[in-house]
């Protein structure tokens, strides 16, 4: 059998929903090849098991006090960038102009009052606040004073723990910057992807290298609490020996935190809908994309840096901590306001209209733009959080044991057991630890636990 993915039909490549066909989120593949499908798996139950008829469940646990004690914070999603990058996945918008950018952040601010006067939040202090995209950074520095003046006179920040906020170099400037952190921003995440030209060039990006070199000296000045940049290890034209490039580079940028994500094709990308027309575009299998994982996360350690999840080092001695990640990982209720954003409120799991339009047009109407949800079970929720911890290389018995009152270790110990037979974890009766051949693939390890009814199906 061949390795290639099959061509698609044209109905297929028009909507690839419908093709129905599992992807490696739901499925054990060990693939060799970059397929087209989603790998990252961010959320349990897959979203294709979100349902419109379920979003009466999502009404009924807002308009209601929250069922527990967890934290609650706010996600703000930014749909807009200057450029789509061939590889990217998220709802983002290239063509909007700044009339619509105010309407669209008018929508936004009234979402966050709806939420504001809800049972399930009024009086619960904000714990995080992630501003994310598309490319928050895009938007002008008065739109984002405004935004952020409306927003915290609905529901005060004051005392979030940590204020994200994703920028791509490009859109930086040094007045922008100081607007960043003037509204209180502590962890600053920039997207450089690579540092090399050419290979930015081939994958769309809209930054060169010389714009991330433009804009490190303003941001060293400013001081943010914590200073983060993404890589991606696989872009189209990379060779070891571009990527050697890229890790050294980064070294010398001297930020607090480092994060590589393997290239993945879902469905949506540029890339995706090339290959799936037939083009034979390469993109590294994912042995040497593990491999150049590895090679990064080896030559930071050297370089002082230390492992704080599957995806992200950190450098030693300086605060390392990710509030947003880490509550969301262990079951924060969490407001995500914006088009096609994802929320989680005591228990269900609800995400907004995916249009433009009927996202401006329910918050015009008054009305929350709920699409689709779902209620989970207690059962479903230890799963979610347990797969959700394995990405950060361990996972504890005991806090499972007091917040589900459940031994992972009889719920799941089949599975722990075959993945320690492939040499993926170990365990013992305090936890379960990934080895480093299980933390370069463990989003291809975890449908391993998902239920079977969840497994061999779409993702998104
Ligand atoms: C919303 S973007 C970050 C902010 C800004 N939009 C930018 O790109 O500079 C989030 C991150 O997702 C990662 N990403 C996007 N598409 C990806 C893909 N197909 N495979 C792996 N990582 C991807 C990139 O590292 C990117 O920095
Ligand atoms: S990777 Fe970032 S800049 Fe590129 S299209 Fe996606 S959200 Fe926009």
């Amino acid at each position: 059998m061949s390795d290639q993915p099959k061509k698609m039909t044209e109905a297929e490549l028009l909507n690839p929903q419908d093709a129905g066909k599992p992807e490696p989120a739901t499925t054990r593949m060990d693939s060799k090849e970059t397929e087209v499908g989603s790998v990252f798996v961010s959320n349990y139950p897959p979203y294709s098991f979100w349902k419109k008829e379920t979003v009466l469940e999502a009404r009924k646990a807002l308009n209601s006090p929250p069922a527990s004690e967890a934290t609650l914070g706010l996600y703000l999603h930014i749909p807009f960038c200057r450029k789509r990058c061939k590889f990217c996945y998220f709802r983002v918008y290239t063509d909007k102009n700044s009339s619509e950018i105010q309407t669209y952040l008018n929508a936004l601010v009234k979402e966050v009052e709806l939420y504001s006067e809800m049972p399930s939040v009024v009086g619960r202090p904000l714990e995080f606040v992630y501003f994310g995209g598309g490319t928050p950074s895009y938007i002008s520095a008065r739109h984002l004073k405004a935004l952020v003046r409306s927003v915290k006179s609905a529901i005060s920040w004051d005392s979030a723990k940590e204020v994200a906020f994703e920028c791509e170099p490009g859109t930086l400037t040094q007045t922008k910057l100081e607007a960043i952190k003037e509204i209180g921003v502590t962890r600053l995440s920039l997207g450089v992807e690579n540092l090399n030209d050419e290979i930015l060039k081939e994958n769309g990006r809209a930054h060169l290298t010389k714009e991330v070199y433009r804009v490190m000296p303003w941001i060293h000045a400013l001081e943010f609490k914590q200073l983060n940049v993404d890589l991606i290890a696989g872009m189209v034209g990379e060779t070891w020996e571009t990527w050697q490039e890229t890790v050294q580079k980064t070294i010398d940028l001297d930020v607090d935190s480092i994060t590589v994500y393997q290239m993945e094709l879902p469905f949506n990308t540029v890339y995706s809908k090339d290959i799936l027309g037939g083009s034979d575009l390469f993109v590294a299998d994912w042995k040497t994309k593990r491999e150049w994982h590895n090679y990064a996360f080896e030559q930071f350690a050297a370089a002082g840096y230390e492992m704080s999840s599957a995806y992200t080092m950190v450098k030693k001695g300086k605060p390392g901590k990710f509030v947003y990640r880490d509550a969301v990982w262990h079951g924060s209720d969490m407001i995500g306001a914006g088009v096609a954003s994802f929320s989680h409120m005591s228990g269900v799991h609800f995400q907004n209209a995916a249009s433009w339009g009927e996202y401006l047009g329910s918050l015009n109407a008054g009305k929350l733009p709920l699409d689709r949800a779902f209620s989970t079970t207690r059962q479903e929720r230890l799963t979610r959080e347990m797969i959700l911890q394995l990405k950060l290389g361990e996972i504890d018995t005991a806090y499972f044991q007091k917040k589900f009152d459940e031994d992972i270790l009889d719920v799941f110990g089949s599975t722990y057991e075959r993945l320690r037979n492939e040499g993926m974890l170990t365990f013992d009766k305090d936890g379960v630890k990934l080895t480093r051949k299980g933390l370069l693939r463990v989003d291809g390890l975890l449908p391993e636990f998902y239920a079977p009814k969840y497994q061999n199906a779409r993702y998104t």
